[in-house]
């Protein structure tokens, strides 16, 4: 049982204080792009995880993988052994701020629960993948949705046509708790208490006219600052792709992938090549959203 699933990239990611929980209120604005990972499940004797890829540096191979517990969670529930060898392959940036983890884990519980039987109730699959991380449920769902809660509640958003995006791929990852505690340390130092977090009414308006120049105008993340603090080299990045004409540059999520929207998939592919030549990016991978999520191939 193969499922392929995509990247996320946020278009919108407002971020508001730090709950009792240790979480963060959002409005997250989940965009699937055209960059995959596939897992395969295979019955097996034993739980086993095995990844192929070209940048696959400090992706667990045993049960710390976020697919390994989506299977155990899932056998849990559904009271069947977790027999299942999970083979990913990796497209997504690892630690890349495009909830690659979070996309095989939802791709595990689809494949897990197809192989075990467990019937068409897509619906049973949203309450692991809550359980599991803030992006899974996204992965499941697809396409444009907007995430409330600590991101988890989701509800799509209507877009017209094909957005064309390049993503510059860096050098090692950010941690995500890493980079939330970075915001709320420089919020901290500015004395600034954030207000409950809004969804931008320009970026729904952007999306539903399908108006790449309007989008790229209203992109926006509020973990920007902190990423940057953490990895200043990310403003050069984001600078080539802005001198190369993107009609909006930003990180992506926590990053360190920063993204780039650009005006048609030729335009992508200059901007593509630019990055690639600027030397300031490990390689830059040209991309399409929306598209759908976690989908049996
Ligand atoms: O939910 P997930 O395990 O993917 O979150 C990883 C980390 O990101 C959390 O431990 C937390 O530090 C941070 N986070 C947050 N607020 C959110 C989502 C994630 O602070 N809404």
């Amino acid at each position: 049982m193969t499922v392929r699933v995509p990247a996320k990239v946020n278009l919108q990611l407002a971020v508001g204080p730090l709950r009792d929980d240790g979480y963060h209120d959002l409005v997250n604005v989940f965009h699937a792009v055209s960059l995959f990972d596939e897992v395969t499940a295979a019955p097996a004797d034993a739980l086993s995880v095995t990844v192929e890829g070209g940048s696959i540096e400090g992706v667990p191979v045993n049960a710390d993988n976020l697919a390994a517990r989506a299977a155990l969670l899932l056998a849990e529930r559904l009271g069947v052994a977790p027999n299942v060898a999970l083979t990913i392959r990796k497209t997504i940036p690892v630690a890349g701020g495009m909830a690659g983890g979070s996309a095989d884990a939802a791709a595990a519980l689809v494949a897990c629960a197809r192989l075990w039987g467990a019937g068409d109730a897509d619906a049973d699959l949203w309450e692991p993948a809550a359980i599991l991380g803030s992006d899974v449920p996204f992965a499941l769902l697809g396409g444009t949705a907007l995430g409330t809660g600590r991101g988890e509640v989701l509800t799509p958003v209507q877009t017209a046509g094909r957005f064309h995006w390049v993503f510059a791929l860096a050098d090692g990852g950010l941690s995500t708790p890493a980079v939330y505690a970075e915001c709320d340390r420089l919020r901290e130092a500015e004395g600034w208490r954030p207000a409950p977090p809004q969804a931008s009414q320009d970026l729904m308006a952007a999306l539903a006219a399908g108006d790449a120049h309007a989008l790229g105008a209203a992109l926006g993340n509020d973990l920007q600052p902190a990423a940057l603090s953490l990895r200043p080299a990310l403003r050069d990045t984001l600078a080539a792709g802005r001198e190369h004409g993107a009609l909006g540059a930003l990180v992506s999520g926590s990053g360190p992938t920063c993204a780039f929207l650009a005006e048609s998939a030729d335009h992508a592919g200059e901007l593509t090549a630019a990055l690639s030549k600027a030397g300031v990016a490990r390689s830059a991978v040209q991309a399409y959203g929306p598209v759908p999520g976690a989908t049996i191939v």
